[in-house]
C-alpha cells in the first residue's frame, strides 16, 4: 500500500518521477505528491486524487530538479486530502519524506515534539516521523560525519511499526536516504542516475540492476553511489540482482482495462506455470524450488496453508487437492489470524504461504512466525525478489507476468494450477499410482486449451451481466472443490463492483443465507459432474422453489431439467484435479462486466490497493 519513488541523476526528476508513480497507483490511489530539490530550494506538490491530478499541477509549476521524491497514497491515518498527502515536511521547512507503512506509536513521538516547539499540518503518523528526523538533525554536531542518514537512523530507532521511506533534506542536497522496515524499497540503478521505489516497476524500465534493502536497513544514495547501514550503523555489503524487463511488462495492448488483459492471459499463465515441472515420464511433477529431498518429503505429517483474500481461496483448493492425492492433513490459515493465534502444529508440519506480489505484510509476518517455530516454510509467489521470497525456506515461482488490475485474475487461477502440481508431486510420493499420476499430468497438459475455450464465453457473460448488474445482492455456491470457487466469485463481485454478494457451501445456505434468496437475490451455483452432482442439484431447486434467479455453471446441462436454471453456463469436461481453474473463468468474467456495466473503475476499485503491507 502507498507507492514511493525517488531519483536523483542527470535527468529532470519530475516527469520521471511521475511516470514511476503512475505504475505504482495499483499499491494506492488516493492522493499523491513529489517533493523536489534544487540546491536549498524546495519545491513540494500534493493533490488530493489521482496521479494525474498531480501531473497538471506539476506541469502549471515548473521547477528546474534533478532530485526528488513523490508517493502515491492508500490512506491509513487521516482523511483522504491535500494536507494528509505525501511528501510531509518537517515544521522548520528542511525536510521532505514520503512514508509508506503505519507508525504505531506516532502520537507519543507527536506529544514529545509538540513540547520542542515541533508544528504538525496533516492527522498523518508520517508526518511525526519527519519532524523526529529534524529533531536528531539538530542535535547532531553541525559537522557530524554523514549527518543526515545519521539523524534518520536515530530517528528510526524510535519507531514501532512498519515503514518504507524516502527522505530528502535542503542541507544536503545531493542524496536520498531511504530506509525499511516491513514495506519493501529497491534501489534502482542506472547510468550515473539512481532511483528508489517500492516496487520495480516504479523504475519503468530505467534500472539496470536493483538493490532490495533489508528489514532495519538504510541507505544513502547518491547519483552514482549507494551506501548501505544497518540499524546499528555498520556498513552492510550488498548484492545487486538484474531485472527481467520483459516479465514486468504493464502495457495493455489492445485491452481497456488491466483486469480484462489479466483473464485473457491465463491459458499462457498456467502454461508458464506449469513449463519445465513435468517429470519426463509425464506421471509426476518436478518441483526442485521445493528445496526438499523425497525422504524429507514423506516424512510430512501435516501441512499448512497461509494466505489472505484470493490467495487464501487459492490455499483451500490446495487442501482438497492434497487431502484427496495424498491423504496428508491440511490446514488453511488466515495469515493475519495465524500470526497472532499461537496455534499448535505438529512436528513433521511443512508450511506454504501463497503471495501474488510476496510483499502482504500478514502473510509475510505469518511467514516468519512458521519459520521462528522451526517449521519449513515454503513460498508459492509470484514476485521474483519479493521479501517472502527471500525469507522462505524456497518454493514456487509463479511466472504469470506483472498482475497490476488490483482484483487478482491470473494470480489466482496460477496459484491453483501449482497447488495442483504440488498434489501431484507428494500424492506420487503416497497414494496416487502412475496411471493416476499420467492422468492429472494430462489433465495439466490440456488445461490451457481447457481455459482458452472457456474464455470464448466472453459474449455470454456480457450478456448476463447486463441481466443481472441491476441486483444488489448476490449468492454464490459451490461444493467441494468449487466451494472455493463460490469465495471467490462473491469476493470478485463485491471488490470491483460493489454489490453485496455472499460465497457458501451450497448445502450449508439451508442453515441461514436462504433467508435472502428472494425474486431481488439471484444465486449462482456451481453443478459439476461427479459424486454430487444431483444433491448439488437439489440444492438448486431448493432456490428455484423460492423464486431465486438462477445461473447454473455446470459441464452437464443435459442432467437437470429444463427450465430449472434461468440461465445456463456451459464449461468444457475437464478432469476434476484441474476443474477448480476452469470453474474460475465465468466468475472472473461475470464480475468484470457487471462492473463495466455499472461504470465502476475495475482496475482501481474503491479502498483498495494491489498489495497491502500494512496490517
Ligand atoms: C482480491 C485480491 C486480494 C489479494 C490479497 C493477498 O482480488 O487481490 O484479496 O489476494 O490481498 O494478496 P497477495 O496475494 O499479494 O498476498
Amino acid at each position: 500500500m502507498c507507492g514511493i519513488t525517488g531519483y536523483i541523476g542527470a535527468r529532470q526528476a519530475a516527469p520521471i518521477l511521475l511516470e514511476g508513480l503512475s505504475k505504482l497507483e495499483y499499491r494506492g490511489y488516493d492522493s499523491a505528491g513529489l517533493a523536489l530539490l534544487n540546491g536549498s530550494e524546495m519545491d513540494v506538490r500534493k493533490k488530493k486524487g489521482r496521479v494525474s491530478v498531480l501531473a497538471q499541477e506539476v506541469k502549471k509549476h515548473f521547477f528546474d530538479s534533478h532530485l526528488g521524491i513523490s508517493h502515491t497514497r492508500w490512506a491509513t491515518h487521516g482523511a483522504v486530502t491535500d494536507a494528509n498527502a505525501h511528501p510531509h515536511v518537517s515544521s522548520c521547512g528542511n525536510f521532505a519524506m514520503v512514508h509508506n507503512g503505519v507508525i504505531e506509536n506516532y502520537e507519543n513521538i507527536k506529544s514529545f515534539l509538540l513540547t520542542k516547539g515541533y508544528t504538525f499540518r496533516s492527522q498523518t503518523d508520517s508526518e511525526a516521523l519527519v519532524n523526529l528526523i529534524a529533531y536528531h538533525y539538530y542535535k547532531l554536531p553541525e559537522n557530524s560525519e554523514n549527518r543526515f542518514l545519521e539523524s534518520v537512523r536515530r530517528a528510526l530507532l524510535h519507531l514501532e511499526g512498519t515503514y518504507g521511506i524516502a527522505v530528502i533534506c535542503r542541507m544536503q542536497p545531493d542524496e536520498i536516504i531511504a530506509a525499511r522496515k516491513g514495506s519493501p524499497l529497491i534501489i534502482g540503478i542506472g547510468d550515473s542516475e539512481r532511483m528508489v521505489s517500492s516496487d520495480v516497476l516504479g523504475f519503468s524500465g530505467r534500472a539496470r540492476s536493483v538493490i532490495y534493502l533489508d528489514d532495519g536497513q538504510i541507505a544513502k544514495v547518491t547519483a552514482d553511489s549507494c551506501e548501505v547501514v544497518s540499524a546499528n550503523n555498520e556498513l552492510v555489503p550488498y548484492v545487486t540482482n538484474s531485472v527481467d524487463w520483459e516479465l514486468d511488462s504493464a502495457e495493455l495492448g489492445s485491452f481497456s482495462t488491466y483486469m480484462e488483459k489479466e483473464i485473457f492471459e491465463q491459458p499462457k499463465v498456467i502454461e508458464n506455470a506449469i513449463r519445465g515441472r513435468i517429470s519426463d515420464d509425464a506421471s509426476t511433477a518436478v518441483l526442485n524450488g521445493l528445496n526438499m529431498t523425497p525422504s524429507e518429503m514423506r516424512q510430512i505429517d501435516r501441512i499448512l496453508f497461509c494466505a489472505c483474500g484470493t490467495a487464501w481461496h487459492a490455499c483451500l483448493v490446495a487442501e482438497n487437492l492434497i487431502e484427496k492425492y495424498t491423504r496428508i492433513p491440511v490446514e488453511v490459515e488466515y495469515a493475519s489470524e495465524f500470526r497472532y493465534r499461537n496455534a499448535p502444529l505438529d512436528k513433521n508440519t511443512l508450511a506454504f504461504v501463497i503471495s501474488q506480489s510476496g510483499e502482504t505484510i500478514d502473510t509475510l509476518e505469518a511467514l516468519r512466525e512458521s519459520r521462528r517455530k522451526g517449521f519449513k516454510t515454503l513460498a508459492i509467489t509470484n514476485s521474483v525478489g519479493s521479501t517472502i521470497a527471500r525469507e522462505s525456506d524456497g518454493g514456487l515461482y509463479q511466472h504469470a507476468g506483472r498482475e497490476i488490475g488490483v482484483a487478482s485474475t491470473k494470480a489466482f487461477t496460477s496459484q491453483i494450477t501449482i497447488c495442483i502440481l504440488i498434489a501431484l508431486y507428494i500424492g506420487r510420493m503416497r497414494d496416487l499410482s502412475f496411471a493416476q499420476g499420467k492422468e492429472i499430468v494430462g489433465a495439466l497438459k490440456a488445461l490451457p486449451s481447457a481455459v482458452e475455450e472457456t474464455l470464448k464465453l466472453a459474449p455470454e457473460l456480457k450478456k448476463l451481466a447486463g441481466k443481472y448488474c441491476k441486483y444488489h445482492d448476490f449468492l454464490f455456491l459451490g461444493r467441494l472443490d468449487e466451494f472455493p470457487i463460490a469465495l471467490e466469485g462473491a469476493l470478485k463481485l463485491k471488490e470491483i463492483s460493489y454489490i453485496h454478494a455472499e460465497g457458501y457451501p451450497a448445502a450449508e445456505m439451508k442453515h441461514g443465507p436462504i433467508a435472502l434468496v428472494s425474486p431481488e437475490c439471484p444465486t449462482l451455483i456451481f453443478a459439476n459432474s461427479g459424486d454430487i452432482f444431483n444433491k448439488v442439484i437439489s440444492n438448486a431447486q431448493e432456490i428455484k422453489a423460492r423464486k431465486g434467479p438462477l445461473i447454473i455453471v455446470t459441464d452437464s446441462p443435459d442432467r437437470f431439467p429444463e427450465g430449472l436454471a434461468d440461465d445456463v453456463v456451459v464449461i468444457p469436461k475437464v478432469h476434476e484435479s484441474v476443474r477448480p481453474v476452469v470453474s474460475t473463468i465465468p466468475i472472473q468474467l461475470l464480475a468484470y462486466y457487471i462492473a463495466q456495466q455499472l461504470g465502476c473503475d475495475v482496475d482501481k476499485p474503491r479502498n483498495l490497493a494491489k498489495s497491502v503491507t500494512v496490517e
